[in-house]
């Protein structure tokens, strides 16, 4: 009886360290998709971030965005100092607009389209002011003449605001 009894717990055993051996081998397999250019990834743990502002984006994009700041980010938007810090991360999370099924006056957050990221990295990226940027549809990177058009644009709009569009919502 007793080796019958042991013989179950054991190959169950054996099967999971297999089946535990073979995921992580999969997680390692697949590193994070990383932008052209500026080599940004979708920074770990962002969805606790806090929030800067949100933004709505009329025809013919009709999103809803979120813009999200690591605590560097955080803490140098209520010292109200500029040039944001080395480290400072931000990101811009967006959403077709929908109407609201339970309340027809409320416009909430559909499919969601885009992650957008923005890295302070003043060495690094010190061709494009100090930032990195990524953008990234489904957890993939863009391609690269995307990643072309980001900074002529924050360049050319918000340069005395050290090329972030978003100011803290209070
Ligand atoms: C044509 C102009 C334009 C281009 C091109 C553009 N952005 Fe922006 N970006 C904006 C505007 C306007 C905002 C302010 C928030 C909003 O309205 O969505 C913004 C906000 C952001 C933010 C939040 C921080 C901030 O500046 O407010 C990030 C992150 C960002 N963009 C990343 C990118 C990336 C990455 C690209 C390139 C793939 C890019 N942007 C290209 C106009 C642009």
């Amino acid at each position: 009886m007793k080796p019958v009894y042991l013989a179950v717990p054991a190959a169950t055993l054996l099967l999971a360290a297999t089946w535990m051996a073979g995921s992580a081998a999969r997680a390692e397999e697949k590193p994070k998709s990383a932008s052209p250019i500026y080599g940004v990834t979708i920074p770990d743990g962002y969805r606790q971030w806090e929030l800067i502002a949100p933004a709505i984006e009329a025809d013919p994009l009709n999103e809803i965005r979120s813009v999200l700041g690591n605590r560097k980010a955080v803490e140098a938007y209520r010292n109200g100092s500029l040039p944001f810090p080395d480290g400072t991360v931000l990101v811009k999370l967006a959403w077709k607009k929908a109407p609201s099924t339970e309340f027809a006056p409320a416009t909430i957050p559909g499919e969601a389209t885009t992650v957008q990221v923005m890295v302070k990295d003043s060495k690094k990226y010190a061709s494009t002011g100090g930032w990195g940027f990524g953008r990234f549809v489904n957890g993939q990177a863009v391609d690269e003449a995307q990643h072309q058009t980001c900074f002529a644009c924050h360049q050319a709009r918000v340069r005395d605001h050290d090329f972030v569009f978003t100011r803290y919502a209070r």
